[in-house]
């Protein structure tokens, strides 16, 4: 059983994404007291950006890398066997300008590779990262759930679904930035969304582990 965090924000401190990450993380933890726990967290090491330098190193084929490009696209490997190895994936996601932070992009512009956590088939792409479940720790200044100017939670479903992950629960905590009875608030919501996400399926890990299932 592993678990992957991933803190999305800018801020090494305080951040309020990964207050609702830490929050999934240790309820999921207290679930699972074997599990292992890898984290990381964008603010403290940042993951470059897709640029023309990476996409050279991801295009030339390995044995004819530079040790620059080879080293380039070895940061990318990381956070690729981090992914494949994880059973639950949280990820703890600020709301910036409507969207999801560069630092989350950076992250799914690492993990989506061609033949390897996804492929195309004659039936049309086919993701390759199969049987997790991600656990998705919004939180953001205002209130954008279910409305059109929310572009983060369509956003995340189309590309993990793209990539296999097609199990998404979403924990949200809004209207932070609202005075302080709004805050208190949203983290109570992000607690009632998180225990609704738990109960979907609490037993799931067990009975596999149980079981001896195949991994899934
Ligand atoms: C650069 C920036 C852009 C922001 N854009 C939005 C936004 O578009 N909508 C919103 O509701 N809140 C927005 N906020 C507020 C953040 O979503 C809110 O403060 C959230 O708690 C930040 O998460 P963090 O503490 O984990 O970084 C923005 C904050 C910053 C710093």
């Amino acid at each position: 059983m592993n678990i992957l965090q991933i803190n999305a924000s800018a801020r090494r401190e305080g951040a309020n994404s990964t207050r609702v990450a830490n929050s999934i993380a240790a309820r999921l933890r207290s679930a699972h007291p074997d599990a292992s726990l890898t984290l990381r967290d964008f603010a403290v090491s940042p993951h470059p950006v897709l640029d023309e330098t990476a996409l050279g190193a991801l295009f030339t084929p390995a044995e004819k890398r530079t040790p620059d490009q080879t080293a380039r696209v070895a940061l990318d490997d990381v956070l690729i066997a981090e992914v494949q190895a994880a059973d639950a994936i949280v990820l703890g996601v600020p709301m910036y300008n409507f969207g999801v932070p560069t630092q989350l992009k950076n992250w799914i512009d690492a993990i989506a590779r061609n033949g390897v956590t996804f492929r195309y088939t004659d039936k049309g792409p086919e993701g390759l990262l199969k049987g997790k479940t991600v656990y998705v720790g919004l939180a953001r200044g205002g209130r954008y759930r279910g409305t059109e100017a929310d572009s983060q939670v369509p956003y995340l479903k189309a590309v993990l679904g793209f990539l296999g992950m097609t199990d998404v629960r979403f924990i949200y905590a809004e209207g932070l930035n609202m005075g302080p009875e709004s805050a208190r608030q949203g983290f109570a919501q992000a607690e009632a969304d998180l225990a609704t996400a738990l109960a979907l399926n609490p037993m799931r890990w067990n009975s596999l582990t149980s079981e001896g299932a195949e991994r899934r």
